[in-house]
């Protein structure tokens, strides 16, 4: 028998699927994409393609996943017997490698945070020397590779130990703590001198300033940031209990992540105008800023540990749910132990992982289209592998899965109400499926 992460509890299934939403993509990736695409247009874009895409997409993973309680590949080989449609999973294998590749890079850099911040040595610079210490902390391979290479063992050995669920725990009491300590970071960003530019260029939305492009990074940003794409949530609510509203988790699972990436931005961007850093920095953003938010707060020296220490929880327990893909494949597919399958898992994420972080200073010749490898990684991940993801998830849900199905699992075989139901059948049959192909033919030059 295999063993699957279960939860004793609907909290721990839902409390996990939170933690895998929130973390590095709401506080690192939303700032910096929202920044090099120019502000309020980009998130009025993010916040529209939540609700007409994030919502139902993650909808149609937990009717996959709740109506099988299985992983992915089982569940499309039970819902369509016979039909080829399981293959889709090898795109998620490999779109997770990738995620987990670049992300536990920036994993690393926020253990190197945490540990200058612990040194007491991440207060006291000016904005310039901020810079130069970011690009010093890149351009050393050997800190680099060393802190990912740390994470990812840690990762793994929460994993091979089979504490999860302790992880799940602690989070369950981190995540309210980051989300307390967001809106007072957010507060002291408010009373900076730059604070009303930075939020006229959250919210106040030019559109001259977005591209066809920016689109494309609102709808691979808010799909990363909701762990749609790659099967994620189709593992976790293989655990749903049959009593759960799927469509009040999801509405949950949604809004808190959205709510942690706006947070974040109101947190990041007055300080940005404060201290003169270039909203399009891009990856750096935050690690440019943030130090300079902690040191003029009284007690900086604790804010900026407490704060590192949180995200750092928030990341893990979204890897854990990344890993946890391919990790529940090798064992309920290739019927491998659960330590083989960490060990074949863990090994080659230290490959991709290393490579990514070779990739700023080894590494940094080998560029494709002006992007370096960690770059395309992050790129690739977002923007062709979960989009194209959730696409098939739409059009798999929408058009082809038994309509009974969607409707026994929205209305928990007629005891809930499922108003949401012709709305997300509209959602999944044409608005995602035609935003998607439309924005990909645009951007390929097709029309
Ligand atoms: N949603 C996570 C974040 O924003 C990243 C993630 C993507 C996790 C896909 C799981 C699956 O940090």
């Amino acid at each position: 028998m295999t063993r699957r992460v279960g939860f004793a509890t609907r909290l721990g299934a839902i409390a996990a699927a939170v933690g895998s939403a929130v973390g590095l993509g709401n506080i690192w990736r939303f700032p910096y994409e929202a920044g090099v695409n120019g502000g309020g247009a980009f998130i009025l874009v993010y916040i529209g393609c939540i609700l007409v895409m994030g919502i139902p997409v993650i909808l149609s993973e937990f009717i996959i996943g709740r109506s099988t309680h299985s992983n992915m590949k089982a569940a499309l080989r039970q819902l369509s017997p016979g039909k080829k449609y399981y293959l889709f999973t090898y795109i998620c294998i490999l779109g997770s490698f990738i995620v987990i590749g670049f992300y536990s890079v920036v994993c690393g850099w926020i253990i190197e945070y945490l540990y200058q911040a612990a040194l007491g040595q991440l207060s006291g610079h000016s904005p310039q020397e901020y810079n130069e210490m970011f690009t010093s902390l890149v351009a050393n391979p050997w800190r680099c590779v060393g802190w990912t290479v740390l994470f990812l063992v840690l990762n793994f050995m929460v994993m091979s130990r089979g504490i999860e669920k302790g992880i799940e725990r602690v989070s369950r009491t981190m995540m309210p703590l980051l989300f307390v300590i967001l809106i007072i970071f957010c507060i002291n960003s408010l009373l900076m001198p730059g604070a009303s530019k930075g939020l006229k260029f959250l919210f106040y939305p030019d559109f001259s300033a977005l591209t066809m492009r920016g689109v494309l990074d609102a709808f691979g940003q808010a799909f990363l940031s909701l762990s749609i794409g790659i099967s994620c949530l189709v593992t976790y609510s293989s655990y749903f209990k049959d009593d759960t509203s799927l469509t009040k988790d999801a509405v949950i699972v949604a809004v808190l992540d959205t709510l942690v990436a706006i947070l974040s931005g109101v947190m990041i961007f007055p300080a940005v105008f404060s201290f003169g850093v270039e909203p399009t920095a891009g990856p750096r953003l935050i690690f440019e800023v943030l130090p300079g938010i902690f040191q003029q707060m009284t007690g900086g020296y604790v804010w900026a540990l407490l704060f590192f220490l949180l995200v750092f929880f928030a990341s893990l327990t979204s890897t854990i749910s990344l890993s946890e893909i391919p990790i529940t494949f090798l064992m309920e597919e290739r019927k491998l132990s659960r330590p083989h399958a960490i060990g074949w898992v863990a090994l080659i994420t230290l490959v991709l992982a290393t490579v990514a972080a070779l990739s700023f200073n080894v590494l940094d010749d080998i560029k494709l289209w002006g992007k370096n490898i960690f770059d395309m990684m992050d790129y690739a991940a977002s923007n062709i592998f979960m989009l194209l993801g959730g696409l098939f998830t739409a059009v798999y849900v929408g058009w082809i899965l038994d309509r009974k199905i969607v409707h026994d699992q929205l209305t928990n075989g007629g005891r809930l109400k499922g108003m949401m139901e012709p709305y997300l059948i509209f959602c999944l049959r044409y608005v995602a499926p035609v935003s998607i192909i439309f924005i990909f033919l645009y951007l390929t030059g097709i029309i």
